[in-house]
């Protein structure tokens, strides 16, 4: 047999042998005995020197390329194993690694659930924006000139003489400018306070106001309300109460107290033994702001409420610290994803 002839025969040989190849370590061993250094291609190579000046250069350059195709073929065949092993690998019955989903945010989620409460019993939503002028955030809801809220201790100013709004509450008068009664809306967003941060307070966070107008509205259509709302949100068995109180827009005023949804009133930590937790305030919205926002105050009554979404938030989930709901800890959110 020609030595082109051998070259032909074991390249089809090898070839037969990598296909019939059934481990890594089968593979390795046919590489070693075809193209190793004492490997049967090799040894062929290694006559060349001893063929005729001519026949040398033919049959070098076939066993040549017979040794390339012969080393590509070992490595696609070795590619093929070494996929197939991982496939071995795999263990159906394991936990799959599904990818991460992002959550609403716990202030955010609490924010939607009040809201939905207050859409049950026909509330619609509306926003404002953030930089408020004083007109809405202070003159309009009739606080005085040297009112202390006003103060750049409390408030951040920004250019312009413009402010960032330290409650939701300018949402009212803006709505009621635009509409005819009945106005029946929630305003939830965010408020500043130029506040020093600690365990319960914070520069910026969350505040949900409500408020109704039209001719008739009393108190009673107040409380009807707010129970309805602490029912559906902390639960049916709570008791309210109503404590007068002072706030520069609503005329009377009141804070609404909860029977501690924990103790059932009876007295413990997160009521600080009372047995009562502050969640709102609330009254009839005052004549003046009536006035105005252009409503004849003689005909069209309306109440108004607000609250702070943090403190909601953290009563209901037991936080103890508005900190914790700001410096964006996954494993603290997870918990109420
Ligand atoms: N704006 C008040 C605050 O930030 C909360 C509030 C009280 C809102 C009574 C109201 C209300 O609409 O009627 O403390």
């Amino acid at each position: 047999m020609s030595l082109l002839d051998e070259v032909t025969r074991l390249e089809t040989e090898a070839l037969r042998e990598i296909k019939g190849a059934d481990s890594l370590e089968a593979l390795n061993e046919l590489q070693i005995k075809y193209l190793g250094r004492k490997g049967l291609v090799t040894a062929v190579l290694k006559t060349l020197g001893t063929l005729p000046v001519d026949e040398r250069k033919t049959v070098g350059a076939q066993a040549n390329r017979a040794h390339q195709d012969l080393e590509n073929h070992f490595q696609l065949a070795a590619q093929k194993f070494s996929t197939t092993r991982g496939k071995k690998d795999f263990d159906p019955t394991l936990p799959g690694t599904g990818p991460r989903t992002g959550t609403i945010h716990i202030v955010n989620r609490v924010m939607g659930e009040i809201c939905h409460t207050f859409y049950g019993i026909g509330f619609e939503t509306a926003r404002g924006p953030h930089v408020e002028t004083d007109h809405y955030n202070f003159e309009m809801l009739n606080f005085p000139p040297d009112h202390p809220a006003r103060d750049m201790q409390d408030t951040f100013f920004v250019e312009g003489g413009r402010l960032l709004r330290t409650h939701t509450t300018p949402v009212q008068p803006r709505e009621l400018e635009k509409r005819k009664p009945p106005v029946k809306i929630i305003t939830p967003g965010k408020t500043f306070r130029n506040e020093e941060i600690s365990t319960r307070a914070h520069v910026s966070f969350h505040q949900v106001d409500g408020f109704l107008v039209d001719e008739g509205v009393t108190m009673a259509d107040l409380k009807g309300a707010l129970v309805a709302f602490c029912k559906a949100f902390f639960g049916s068995g709570l008791k309210l109460k109503f404590r007068p109180s002072f706030f520069p827009f609503t005329e009377p005023s009141a804070e609404v107290d909860i029977s501690c949804f924990l103790c059932n009133g009876v007295g413990c930590q997160l009521c600080k033994y009372s047995g009562w937790l502050e969640i709102l305030g609330c009254g009839m919205i005052h004549p003046k702001v009536l006035e105005n926002c252009g409503y004849d105050s003689e005909k069209y009554t309306g109440y108004a409420f607000g609250m702070g979404v943090e403190r909601v938030a953290m009563l209901k989930y037991k936080i103890n610290d508005i900190r914790l709901l700001f410096n964006n800890n996954l494993r603290f959110l997870r918990q109420f994803a």
